[in-house]
């Protein structure tokens, strides 16, 4: 199923040069990425400690991109608004986190940001169904959360992308559908297929000899 929607191409700043964010955060616009992923993780929801607001309010301070916050810390209701401080444009929280989902996403949306819901490889689909009303954005996660370069995951992870297209479908619903995690510019064309059209990637990105070109074979 092909959906309409206008390909996204979101560079995943945990494959960057840390040193230079700044930097890499001009190289990826320049580059021709519309979205900047930033991954915060909190060392007990996933096992890896990335950066936490301080650091998503200097990239904010560099670059004017569409901040696209990937939350994978177990307490997204007590920490969103210090990334909607930090000049996040869009939150992802997970639907596995310990919190009352629908009312973390509420007072995201109050704070003036979008809100987004993740599914790691493991969870089903079904634990996504009461919230899809209330997002802007649904995140697949294409590999377990906690780190790039990881390979993607295209049997455990492509029916839940078909299901979130046939769900926006049924229900009338226009939120974004994100892939994440193993994406380069061989499973781009996998998950588009399926019905992604945001499209999260690092490694392939920042480590590719050419960017730029990189990118845009990934539009196609
Ligand atoms: C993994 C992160 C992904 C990761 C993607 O937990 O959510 O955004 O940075 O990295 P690659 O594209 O290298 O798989
Ligand atoms: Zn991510």
């Amino acid at each position: 199923m092909k959906n309409s929607t206008p390909r996204i191409i979101a560079p995943s700043i945990l494959a960057a040069d840390w040193s230079h964010v700044a930097d890499e955060a001009q190289r990826a616009k320049q580059a021709g990425g519309d979205w900047l992923h930033l991954d915060v993780m909190d060392g007990h929801f996933v096992d890896n400690i990335s950066f936490g607001p301080t650091y998503v309010e200097a990239v904010r301070k560099s670059t004017d991109q569409y901040l696209d916050v990937h939350l994978m810390i177990t307490r997204p209701d007590h920490f969103y608004s210090r990334f909607v401080e930090a000049g996040a444009d869009n939150i992802t929280v997970h639907v596995e986190s310990d919190h009352d989902v629908a009312k973390t996403l509420a007072g995201i949306r109050e704070a003036g940001c979008h809100c987004g819901l993740a599914l790691s490889p493991d969870t089903p689909f079904d634990d996504m169904l009461p919230f899809l009303d209330q997002i802007d954005l649904l995140l697949v996660m294409t590999v377990r959360p906690g780190y790039g370069g990881q390979a993607f995951m295209e049997t455990e992870t492509m029916p839940k992308v078909q299901q979130a297209l046939s769900e926006r479908e049924r229900l009338g619903l226009n939120y974004h559908i994100e892939v994440d995690g193993g994406i380069d510019i061989k499973t781009v064309q996998i998950a588009a297929a399926n019905g992604a059209n945001v499209m999260v990637a690092g490694t392939s990105l920042f480590a590719a000899p050419d960017m730029a070109a990189a990118i845009a074979e990934m539009r196609r």
